[in-house]
């Protein structure tokens, strides 16, 4: 059977706890500290409706050396028996590796030998893309078609343990369609955050949990803000959407955004409700048809600098309260089993994060957190260098 093996983004904790959501424990093994191997085709995998996982790819074999001349010399014996089977045209070729011994001029080396090799056996023209890292991006992968097999040809090395897997890329995550619904949406506000659409995905899979969750579904965002999980619901696969927020500038904002989507984005006839509503008391008017809720609650005050300690506390307190009150809402709300994935803020001060206390108190308000097999909670937590505020990604089923 053909795997897939993929490769994800700056946090991997993230992404192997999506897979992990997606596909099930027991299909995705972990290699390394970059990616995994699930066992699905990897025409069956979707790499646009997944946030944390940047490049898939075919899994071709597994070698029993890291040594970098050995690897080497398997590829400049083994890729021209493959391509001297493939339709004419010049071959376009680059090498990506993860966690091997090597470095940046020594891949090069051995993608010039490749390539001569090569024109050697069945006189093709290549063309070597040149890495800038030891890997090539996705940007650089996009960009030089590197996805699009045969002629197109990313091969990866993932050291895991004593052996690499080698993989073929076909999928690289599409930066630019990322960047324009980020950018080109009309209505944007940098004082309520600004949610990559990709970590939107990721609390949308976190959430879902159910690669065949069907179309017609309804998720509920309860603090929509400008919208952008309810956007990326959309497009994911045409769920119906659901947004509430207490501040009806935001619903507003909401609308335009989504509006938008309808116009430029292929969205069928899913449709989107919007009303304004205090997520701590509202009574949401389909909560039986609900699937699940993906949010990012209210996250306080952003600071740019770390906080004194009594401002954080009335920081932490306030928002503290807040969520208290949004899931003993939601719980009078929903029955067993109902699930979601809300992004709570944790606080990076001083070297640690402080997270928030009701996220000690689940079980008494009618949740279970859910953990995974794969990734410690703990380490599921969106940061950028120099923020303070992190959001902490937290799955609850109701009890
Ligand atoms: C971090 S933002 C969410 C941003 C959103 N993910 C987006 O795409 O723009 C939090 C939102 O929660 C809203 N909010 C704050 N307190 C609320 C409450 N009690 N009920 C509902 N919404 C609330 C704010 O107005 C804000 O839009």
């Amino acid at each position: 059977m053909n795997k897939t093996l993929v490769i994800f983004g700056r946090q991997p904790a993230l992404g192997l706890a999506e897979i992990e959501s997606l596909y099930g424990a027991d299909t995705v093994t972990p290699i390394g500290n970059h990616g995994a191997i699930i066992d699905i085709d990897p025409n069956q995998f979707d790499i646009n409706r997944v946030g944390g996982t940047v490049k898939a790819a075919k899994l071709l074999t597994q070698l029993e050396f890291t040594d970098w001349q050995k690897l080497s010399d398997y590829l400049v014996e083994h890729v021209p028996k493959h391509t001297c089977c493939i339709g004419p045209g010049k071959l376009l070729f680059g090498i990506s590796t993860y966690g091997l011994q090597t470095n940046q001029k020594a891949i090069e080396r051995t993608a010039l030998s490749v390539k001569k090799a090569v024109r050697q056996s069945d006189m093709r023209p290549v063309r070597v893309i040149p890495t800038k890292a030891t890997e090539l991006s996705s940007a650089q992968v996009l960009h030089n078609k590197l996805a699009q097999p045969p002629l197109g040809m990313e091969l990866l090395l993932v050291q895991h343990g004593d052996s690499v897997y080698l993989a073929q890329t076909v999928g690289v995550q599409d930066i630019e369609a990322y960047a324009a619904r980020d950018q080109a949406r009309p209505k944007r506000d940098a004082r309520v955050g600004m949610l990559p659409p990709k970590l939107a995905q990721i609390i949308l899979n976190l959430a879902i949990g159910d690669l065949d969750a069907h179309i017609g579904e309804v998720i509920l965002d309860p603090f929509c803000g400008t919208g952008v999980i309810l956007q990326e619901a959309q497009i994911m696969k045409g769920f119906d959407v659901y947004g509430t927020d207490i501040d009806p500038r935001m619903v507003e904002y909401s609308k335009a955004n989504l509006e938008w989507l309808h116009q430029t984005h292929q969205i069928g006839t899913n449709y989107f409700r919007l009303e304004v509503g205090d997520a701590t008391s509202y009574q949401w008017d389909i909560m039986n048809a609900v699937f699940c809720i993906a949010c990012e609650t209210y996250l306080g005050r952003p600071f740019a600098h770390t906080p004194d300690p009594e401002t954080l506390h009335l920081v932490m307190n306030d928002v503290n309260t807040i969520h208290k009150k949004f899931l003993q809402n939601v719980a009078k709300q929903t029955s067993k089993g109902f699930r979601m994935c809300i992004a709570v803020p944790a606080w990076f001060i001083n070297g640690s994060f402080k997270h928030l206390s009701t996220l000690d108190h689940l079980e008494e308000l009618g949740y279970n957190r859910l953990s995974f097999k794969h990734v410690d909670n703990k380490s599921l937590i969106y940061h950028r260098e120099g923020q303070i505020v992190g959001r902490e990604l937290v799955v609850l089923v109701r009890k």
